[in-house]
């Protein structure tokens, strides 16, 4: 196991004063002298996709954490993807570099108004999405991603009902794909119900080559408009793949980084927000800078710790996710 004795972190976080190339040098030396591992969502600055060691959805993002060697997780992501690498690795070190990087959706669902919720509707199994916390995951039977949710209720007895949480979105576009009569709690994410359907469907009146495709926890007025849903690793798959030039991308705009990426020659119109805002970026997602993740690691603060109980009684659903996906 990982022991040494940490620096102390500034109690307020100060922006270190290197520039970007050194930045990236220092993280890398940090990288090989913690023996630690950087996990990023696609949500992330373009920069923090560039340093991460992995970058990929929450199902692939909870994979790796499940099989990584390194002794020091650094998760790029919010709260609760760096609170699953914790559950899933208790005696690793689990970095997160901002700790106030949280989720709408998981504070949707309070664990008290949902074991209210819960006790509402005795023998049903209970499926939530990660995105939630631990205490819900620890109420829950089995947990899924955007990614295999359909395939997971697919393999579920047909003879019992069924409480799908936190996302209402996900969970009624399951209930579509499967034919199954989900119980929905009422969460969404600040970010997919801002997108607007006008707006979206104005910029398909000016590219009508264009293919839309849209992350499931958009609204249905938006959904029904897409050529395509899935997950973020879906939705950089299916632009890679299909033969389209034009894509209208309903979901966080991270995402089109790895797009433009993978396909330089393709063009990526971010779907926009019903105000004119920004608000189609996670303002969570988004308080992770490179800067907080060289002090997260320098410092190796701040630290992802939970209840022993509660990891324990969460670990049970998650496992029963990777079996199944
Ligand atoms: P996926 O990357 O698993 O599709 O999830 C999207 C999301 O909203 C993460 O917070
Ligand atoms: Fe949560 Fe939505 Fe941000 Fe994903 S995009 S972390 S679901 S608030």
């Amino acid at each position: 196991m990982f022991t040494t004795v940490r620096p102390q972190q500034p109690s307020t976080f100060t922006k270190p004063n290197l520039i970007p190339n050194d930045l990236f040098k220092a993280i890398n030396q940090l990288k090989k002298d913690l023996n630690a591992v950087i996990l990023a969502h696609y949500y992330q600055d373009p920069d923090i996709q560039d340093i991460a060691d992995f970058i990929g959805d929450s199902l692939a993002l909870s994979q790796q954490a499940a099989s990584t060697n390194a002794e020091v997780i650094v998760f790029a992501g919010v709260h609760f993807m760096a609170e699953t690498a914790k559950i899933l690795n208790p005696d690793k070190l689990v970095l997160l570099p901002d700790v106030n990087a949280g989720c709408s959706l998981a504070d949707s669902c309070p664990p008290e108004a949902f074991s209210q919720f819960k006790a509402q509707y005795p023998g049903c199994i209970v499926v939530s999405y990660i995105n939630c916390s631990a205490e819900i995951k620890a109420m829950s039977d089995i947990i899924c991603t955007s990614s295999n949710a359909v395939k997971i209720v697919n393999q579920l007895p047909k003879d019992r009902p069924i409480i799908f949480a936190p996302d209402q979105n996900l969970g009624r576009y399951v209930m579509e794909q499967t034919g199954r009569d989900l119980i929905l709690w009422q969460g969404s994410c600040i970010v997919h119900e801002t997108f607007s359907e006008k707006k979206i469907v104005q910029l398909k009146i000016e590219h009508p080559q264009a293919e839309i495709i849209a992350h499931p926890e958009c609204e249905p007025s938006v959904l029904r408009h897409a050529n395509y849903i899935g997950s973020t690793t879906a939705l950089l798959k299916y632009s890679q793949q299909n033969p389209s030039e034009v894509f209208i991308v309903a979901t966080e705009p991270g995402i089109i980084h790895q797009m433009a990426k993978e396909a330089p020659n393709k063009q990526f119109i971010p779907a926009p927000a019903i105000d004119n805002c920004a608000c189609n970026e996670c303002p969570h997602m988004r308080l992770n800078t490179i800067e907080k993740l060289y002090s997260a690691m320098k410092y190796q603060q701040p630290e992802i710790t939970m209840d022993e109980d509660i990891r324990l009684a969460a670990l049970r659903p998650i496992q029963r996710m990777l079996e199944m996906s």
